[in-house]
């Protein structure tokens, strides 16, 4: 468990085959397909395979580094007919869960099975977000209860932010057994809600302010600072201080409501009231109220937990938007995420060269979204998406996202990978396809737990950390060695130095002169 504080827990079948798999999940690397890209070195990913693999694949590249993750999982409704729906019983999935929960895994009902491959996702999910960063998840009713139980374990209940509440549809279901479903959830924790100084935790930004907010402020008296709204000038929090009687412009004596008191001090009142900040109503006789200014509420308003379809679209309009760009004549999908509502998203927690990670990819909203956001320099948010199916990932998600790119005139491009073998081989040996530059990115990342800047690469020498160097001799087999002649081109500067290499010809005593750790590939290399 990640808290030690106590707090109730969820238990379920399997879970102890799960709770820690995500350390044991091996790391593989990704193959970049250029036919199924577009454009030219864009830092943008899709990338088709399971996501436990390919998350794992992405930590040593972007460990700490997501600021927002945005999932649509299954839902598990059971509902079988859809391309995508309640991937908890595709093939892939039951395979895994046999493999990972052991002959239990035939016993487990939906809840235990959904559970089981959530898990140790999200708990790699929570290593690649950033310390700023937030991860919103889509759910309904079916699995919403034990999903806040285990990000609590996951995340902390400290960092729950919010169940929002999502129209999903306009038109009610009047044949409902019970009630017309009309909402979906979107979940939301952070990394670090509160930690130090607000800076270095997660901050939300203000989101833009609708037609219909903007709308509510009127100018009846003509002020020449333009619209306004009425603000209660009374308040709850009892202050005998701010309790006074207020006179009106038409000669009434006024006092607080019952058991209230004004918001500010007397003096504080004569100040507005030169200011033209007070409103006595039309007649000039009503209970004072405090002007509110559009133009000093511009910057945006605080977000709400009820999100309405006129203001971020629904299922309909995510369906209409995938007909559009994928000309599809027989929709595939059941639940796919309208562009605004996602945009929404982006906006509350994304700055404007944030990453953005989608580990349920399905037909790419996501990636849609960000580069949307970006266009007209909006900025330059990067995207990762993830989409393990064979018929999704590269027909519908890539081609989503490369028909909007053609469509819109997007400035973005993304690279399409597939997961390949594994970085250690059956034999335990590096795999031969591992080229340097993955390999010393991998190096780095399980010495130091952070990702590597390869602007710092040189030769063989592949960063530090601390007051420790670090170097990798990975050319050709049979040819790392690490011999005198290497000793002589490193620069003696009091660092330490760990060294990765096949062989080493160096005496012990010489290398502990050098303050020089020789790590033998490939036993040495820490499998992460
Ligand atoms: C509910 S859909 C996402 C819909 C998406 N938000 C949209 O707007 O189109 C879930 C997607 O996750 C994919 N998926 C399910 N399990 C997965 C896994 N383990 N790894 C990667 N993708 C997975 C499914 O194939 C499906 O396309």
């Amino acid at each position: 468990m990640l808290f030690e504080k106590t707090m109730p827990t969820l238990n379920w079948i399997g879970k102890e085959a799960v709770v820690n798999h995500d350390k044991e999940v091996p790391f593989k690397l990704l193959k970049k397909v250029k036919s199924a890209s577009a454009g030219e070195n864009s830092q943008n990913l899709i990338i088709h395979g399971d996501n436990l693999e390919a998350l794992k694949a992405l930590m040593p590249y972007y460990h700490g580094k997501v600021k927002c993750i945005y999932i649509d999982p299954p839902y598990n409704t059971g509902n079988e007919k859809w391309v995508y729906n309640d991937k908890v019983n595709s093939p892939k999935i039951k395979k895994w869960l046999g493999k990972v929960v052991g002959a239990e895994s035939e016993d487990l009902c939906r809840h235990d099975k959904w559970l089981c491959m959530m898990y140790p996702r999200l708990k790699l999910l929570r290593d690649l977000l950033a310390d700023e960063g937030a991860i919103f998840i889509s759910i309904d009713d079916v699995e919403h209860s034990h999903l806040n139980l285990i990000l609590n374990e996951i995340f902390g209940e400290e960092n729950f932010v919010a169940n929002i509440i999502w129209q999903k549809k306009y038109s009610p279901q009047n044949d409902a057994k019970y009630f017309s479903d009309m909402h979906d959830f979107v979940v939301v924790y952070a990394k670090h809600k509160n930690i130090g100084t607000e800076k270095d935790g997660w901050v939300r930004n203000l989101v833009s302010r609708t037609e219909t907010q903007n709308a509510r402020y009127k100018n009846p008296d003509n002020d020449p600072r333009g619209p306004w709204k009425p603000a209660d000038f009374s308040v709850k929090t009892y202050s005998k201080a701010y309790d006074y009687p207020v006179t009106t412009p038409s000669g009434r004596l006024v006092n607080p409501p019952n058991g209230r008191s004004w918001s500010t001090s007397q003096e504080n009142f004569k100040k507005w009231l030169e200011d033209n900040r007070i409103w006595f109503g039309k007649n000039g006789s009503n209970i004072p109220s405090v002007k509110v200014f559009l133009s000093e509420v511009q910057e945006g308003t605080v977000p709400l937990t009820i999100w309405l379809r006129d203001e971020v679209g629904d299922n309909q309009e995510a369906k209409q938007e995938i007909k559009e760009i994928l000309e599809a004549e027989k929709f595939p999908f059941d639940t796919p995420k309208p562009v605004r509502l996602i945009t929404k998203i982006l906006q509350i927690t994304t700055d404007k060269d944030s990453l953005v990670l989608d580990s349920f990819a399905g037909s790419g909203t996501t990636g849609h979204a960000v580069m949307d956001l970006n266009k007209d320099g909006g900025g330059n948010r990067k995207f990762i998406l993830v989409e393990m199916e064979d018929d999704v990932a590269k027909p519908i998600t890539a081609e989503r996202c490369k028909r909007a790119i053609e469509k819109y005139s997007y400035k973005d491009g993304f690279e399409f990978c597939e997961l390949d073998k594994p970085l250690f081989n059956e034999e335990c040996q590096i795999e031969e396809t591992c080229d340097f530059n993955q390999f010393a990115t991998y190096i780095y990342f399980t010495e130091t737990q952070t990702n590597i800047d390869k602007g710092k690469i040189d030769k063989n020498f592949i960063g530090e950390y601390g007051e420790t160097e670090y170097y990798l001799i990975y050319k050709e087999k049979h040819k790392n060695v690490l011999n005198k002649s290497f000793l002589k081109k490193i620069k003696e500067n009091g660092n330490r130095r760990v060294i990765y290499a096949d062989k080493c010809l160096i005496d012990e005593d010489i290398l502990e002169k050098h303050k020089i750790q020789f790590k033998q590939i490939p036993y040495e290399v820490k499998v992460y």
